[in-house]
């Protein structure tokens, strides 16, 4: 009988787990929504009964697909940044002699960590008591995933000492390599679909929506920095660990203090000889300056921190079989080239696609189908071919492919826009492929941010005729999507409440979603913050572009280009006429909680550099001026205030010290 049991849910598992690959991954379904439903009620069914089948590999204990899970939003108490990379030696001796120099040439401490190949979470202790954990997100805001946290193992509930009041403390949640390969078996038991690399595994894992299963998972976690703490000082990055590991946390062994180049470098080589040896993947290491006053004095990007950086280990090669190579139209019409190859394991990944980048290429490298190619995966994910290692028997070895002298898509004309550039593009406006990834890229969540609006959706509605223009997306009805693969009510409810919600995003969100050329986040947020409404862009000049320091030429030219463009003005126009915003919020365009108070600082400033102050001031929407008058708001008063101080409190201004200033821009979670 309990044979009987368990091969019913094995079989289930692996039915669903396909049907799940041919939905999600091949999309292809080959049953109806009605059809999966009964199997995976069946499963549930049976495995609430028998729970000594249990498994964190069944389908029905992970989110599948693109269907995100519902968790809470945190915002960080700073901003999670990330890290500038070396790849050589090379460059990190640059990085060094430019710390050297901003340091004044004395002698540096540096704290050099090995960079675990892992996800980054944030966990916030109060009291000592775990209170939040949080995923890095897009750094400003995170998912609340506390309870999966308090999942790992190594991580502690309640600090073993708890001195400070507030302790926002960063680190990397991973998984050892060899559970990475059970976690994998366990998966593959069923013909699910493997994790590609520990990162996967650690990220899908942390990110369930059942605790449970996080628990099963075998996650670790190391902290490496942190956020904001109160109630605590450190004077450097070994002291703010060792009192991480006092507090109860698990420390990585290969930890080393470093004073010189020669120091560091040769650290480098035992640690890239020793990196297989380690029991969790690591990608490179991090060196850091090791005061936590000189990291002030350093200061940030607005990406990453001056006084780190990542020394990424020698991408991972391997040679594979070239099979055939084909093209794609991207966003903007160009036509990339792509190999398919033999598949190939590499770097705990199996690849079986890599860039060629462009049509140029391939002749430089000579390639022809058919040819054994070393490729790289190098420090981003997209794997690429580097040259040929051995030709394959083709019949003509110097004849190589050509571009396509028409889209693939659209069947029209593929041209080069100049013979300096070394695109092929479609500049069929509209070609089916473009709008295709126009689409995507509209709905991303850098962009609108539609929740739910992935390929696969739109890939049907494209395929139902449902959408001809971007407009479409907001006219789409309860109908639209109930009549798609596995949308029922409440997924469409869902999706339909995202696309209108996605209608007040900002007017930088807009602007990027637009796809202008060249035109990134960063530009379009600095763009709206100027110009503030959709309509002042349409009336600008390239003059009007190019008075914006970020701003230059090309980038005017292009922004004039789109904006005289009369289908663009109609794009526009049929986006406002469901009721999309053109406008940039006051509040997106400065956290204004300071709106216009002026600061004056004055004495010397113990928690903050004078520095990080006036920009914390600054992007909460205030002013910083020299000298006290009736008009200023506020004085900063640090240690040994003189003249200004006693200005100030004859003009009757009020005087706050550092603690009251801290209070200001930590109230209503506000961050710096
Ligand atoms: S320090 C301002 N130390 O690498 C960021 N990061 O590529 C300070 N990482 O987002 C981070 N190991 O999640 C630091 N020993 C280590 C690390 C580490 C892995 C991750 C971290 C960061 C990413 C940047």
């Amino acid at each position: 009988m309990q044979e009987n049991i368990k091969s019913r849910i094995y079989y289930l598992r692996k039915k669903i787990l396909r049907h799940n690959n041919l939905y999600y991954d091949k999309n292809n379904p080959e049953i109806s929504d009605g059809g999966y439903d009964n199997l995976v009620k069946e499963l549930e069914q049976l495995e609430r009964e028998n729970p000594i089948f249990d498994s964190s590999a069944s389908p029905t204990q992970q989110v599948s697909g693109f269907v995100s899970s519902s968790f809470e939003q945190i915002k960080h108490s700073s901003p999670m940044l990330s890290l500038d990379n070396t790849y050589s030696q090379e460059e990190t001796k640059k990085w060094y002699n430019k710390i050297e120099k901003s340091l004044n040439n004395k002698t540096i401490e540096f704290a050099i960590e090995p960079k675990i190949d892992g996800v980054s979470a944030s966990l916030t202790y109060i009291n000592g008591i775990l209170t939040v954990g949080a995923t890095r997100g897009d750094g400003e805001v995170g998912e609340d995933i506390t309870e999966n946290i308090k999942m790992i193992q190594n991580i502690p509930h309640k600090l073993k000492i708890y001195n400070p009041r507030f302790f926002e403390l960063r680190g990397e949640v991973y998984i050892n390599k060899t559970d990475f390969e059970e976690l994998n078996e366990e998966i593959l038991n069923f013909e699910g679909q493997k994790f590609a690399n520990p990162r996967n595994a650690a990220s899908g894992s942390l990110r369930q929506k059942n605790p449970q299963i996080t628990a099963k998972r075998k996650l670790n976690f190391f902290v490496h920095s942190f956020g904001k703490i109160y109630g605590k000082q450190f004077q450097k990055q070994s002291d703010f660990l060792q009192y991480c590991k006092d507090c109860g946390f698990q420390l990585q062994d290969d930890f080393k203090i470093c004073y010189s180049l020669e120091e560091i470098e040769s650290f480098m080589n035992v640690m890239i000889n020793k990196r297989d040896l380690l029991s969790y993947e690591i990608d490179g290491l991090v060196i850091k300056v090791n005061s936590l006053q000189s990291h002030q004095e350093l200061g940030y990007t607005n990406k990453s921190p001056r006084w780190a950086i990542a020394f990424k280990f020698p991408a991972k090669q391997t040679t594979t079989i070239l099979n055939k190579i084909c093209v794609q139209v991207g966003r903007t019409g160009i036509i990339t080239p792509s190999a398919i190859l033999e598949p190939a394991a590499l770097a705990g990944v199996t690849i079986s696609r890599a860039t060629l980048h462009n049509f140029d290429e391939i002749k430089r490298l000579k390639i022809n189908e058919g040819d054994t190619v070393l490729i790289e995966r190098a420090g981003d994910v997209i794997p690429k071919v580097v040259k040929v290692i051995k030709k394959g028997v083709t019949a003509s070895k110097d004849i190589f492919f050509e571009p396509p002298k028409i889209c693939p898509s659209c069947n029209s004309k593929i041209v080069k826009e100049n013979e300096k550039e070394v695109a092929y593009r479609c500049i069929n406006p509209e070609c089916p492929a473009q709008f295709r990834r126009h689409l995507i890229h509209f709905a991303g969540r850098n962009a609108m941010d539609i929740e739910g609006f992935g390929e696969a959706v739109i890939d049907q509605l494209l395929e139902r005729e449902r959408i001809q223009i971007l407009a479409d997306i907001y006219y789409l009805s309860y109908d639209d999507f109930i009549g798609l693969d596995l949308f029922k009510e409440k997924k469409t409810d869902k999706l339909l409440e995202a696309i209108a919600v996605s209608k007040k995003r900002p007017l930088s969100k807009l602007l990027f979603a637009l796809g202008i050329r060249h035109i990134g986040e960063k530009a379009s947020e600095i763009i709206a913050k100027k110009f503030k409404n959709m309509n002042a862009l349409f009336n600008a000049n390239i003059e009007d572009f190019t008075k914006i320091h970020e701003i230059g030429n090309v980038l005017a030219v292009s922004l004039k280009n789109f904006f005289t463009n009369e289908s663009v003005y109609h794009l526009i126009d049929s986006l406002i006429k469901t009721g999309v915003n053109m406008i940039e919020p006051e509040s997106a365009q400065a956290d204004d909680k300071f709106n216009n108070k002026i600061f004056v600082l004055t004495g010397e400033l113990t928690n903050f550099a004078r520095e990080q102050a006036v920009k914390t001031i600054k992007a909460l929407g205030g002013k910083v001026t020299a000298s006290v008058s009736k008009k200023t708001d506020y004085i900063l008063a640090g240690i040994n205030a003189g003249l200004k101080l006693k200005k100030a409190k004859e003009l009757n201004v009020k005087i706050i010290n550092e603690t009251e200033f801290e209070g200001l821009i930590s109230k209503n979670n506000n961050s710096i």
